[in-house]
């Protein structure tokens, strides 16, 4: 077996009486788009704030390069390479594109007590690491602010990759954009994987996930519902797994004619696990209604 970049296995988290999380286990491989998908609430969030060092679990595993980890702040789990880039951003939106790429870390010249900022080198350095990503900035003076949004999430991909992340972390990037701007957003998703980065992109949108994705995790109701290369999932089936029971169903319907025609037994297998799912998934429907309801 191949040592996975960043796992986790059975991990549980509560809060409270909530059950955020329950025996969770999945992988991220270097150089490949790891999606979580799953509706509001689902765990997507708990999930990436454990990687991230912002949570700790309760129980199971949490491994990078096969060894065990016990991150207690993200800083832990910066200094491993993960890298984390939140949908509010940690950007100052008045700060210049290139002061807000650097936050702290700016080149320098001179020597102390005369070091100071190498303005011009850290311009340069900044229009030539977007360059390097495909992002054409105009000015690197421009605040951030005035980026549009996809822009920002694109900055903050190439300054990870910058900083060396080799896990990055995405919750959501795509959300609150335009079909245009989440477009560009996942060529940056494709660039960093591409130089090797394992990218672990949440998102609750199937449409976005499939084109990038290598791997997909979905999480329903705080557990892995399912868990799949891209070769063997279809994109109709993710969405159906997102969308819920009536499609199985159909599924279900259909396969089981098909195995009836011909006899195949295999066909007949996967109609009844298939009804299986649609009679959980319906139960589990029907429950959240009826919490909903009382709420
Ligand atoms: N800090 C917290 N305190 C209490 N409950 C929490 C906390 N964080 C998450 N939860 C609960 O845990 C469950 C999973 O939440 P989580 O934020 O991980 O879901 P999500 O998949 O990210 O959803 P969304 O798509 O809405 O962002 C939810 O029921 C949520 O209410
Ligand atoms: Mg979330």
């Amino acid at each position: 077996m191949t040592t996975k970049l960043i796992e986790v296995n059975s991990v549980s988290k509560r809060f409270g009486n909530v059950v955020a999380l329950k025996d969770v286990s999945a992988a991220a491989g270097a150089g490949e788009v790891t999606c979580i998908l799953g509706d509001n609430g689902a765990g997507k969030s708990t999930l990436i704030k454990i990687l991230c060092g912002l949570y700790q679990a309760d129980s199971g595993e949490y491994r990078v390069d096969g060894e065990l980890m016990d991150f207690s702040s993200p800083r832990d789990a910066l200094e491993m390479g993960i890298a984390t880039v939140y949908q509010d951003l940690a950007m100052v939106p008045l700060m210049s594109v290139w002061r807000n790429f650097f936050l702290g870390s700016e080149m320098q010249k001179g020597a102390p007590p005369a070091k100071r900022i190498d303005v011009a080198k850290s311009k340069d350095t900044v229009v030539d690491e977007l360059g390097k990503m495909g992002i054409i900035i105009r000015d690197p003076e421009q605040p951030v602010g005035t980026l549009s949004g996809g822009e920002r999430q694109s900055v903050a991909i190439a300054r990870a990759v910058y900083l060396g992340a080799r896990v990055l972390i995405l919750d959501e990037p795509t959300a609150a954009l335009g079909v245009k701007q989440a477009g560009v957003v996942l060529r940056y998703v494709v660039e960093a994987k591409k130089r090797g980065l394992g990218v672990i992109l949440i998102t609750h949108n199937p449409h976005h996930a499939y084109p990038v994705g290598d791997h997909f995790v979905i999480l329903r109701r705080g557990e892995v519902y399912g868990d799949y290369r891209k070769e063997d999932i279809p994109l109709e089936q993710l969405v159906q797994m997102m969308a819920g029971g009536a499609d199985l169903e159909t599924l279900q319907h259909e396969l089981e004619k098909a195995a009836e025609s011909t006899g195949d037994q295999e066909l007949a297998e996967v109609a009844s696990e298939y009804g299986e799912e649609a009679t959980e998934l319906a139960e589990e429907t029907a429950e959240a209604k009826e919490r909903d309801g009382d709420a």
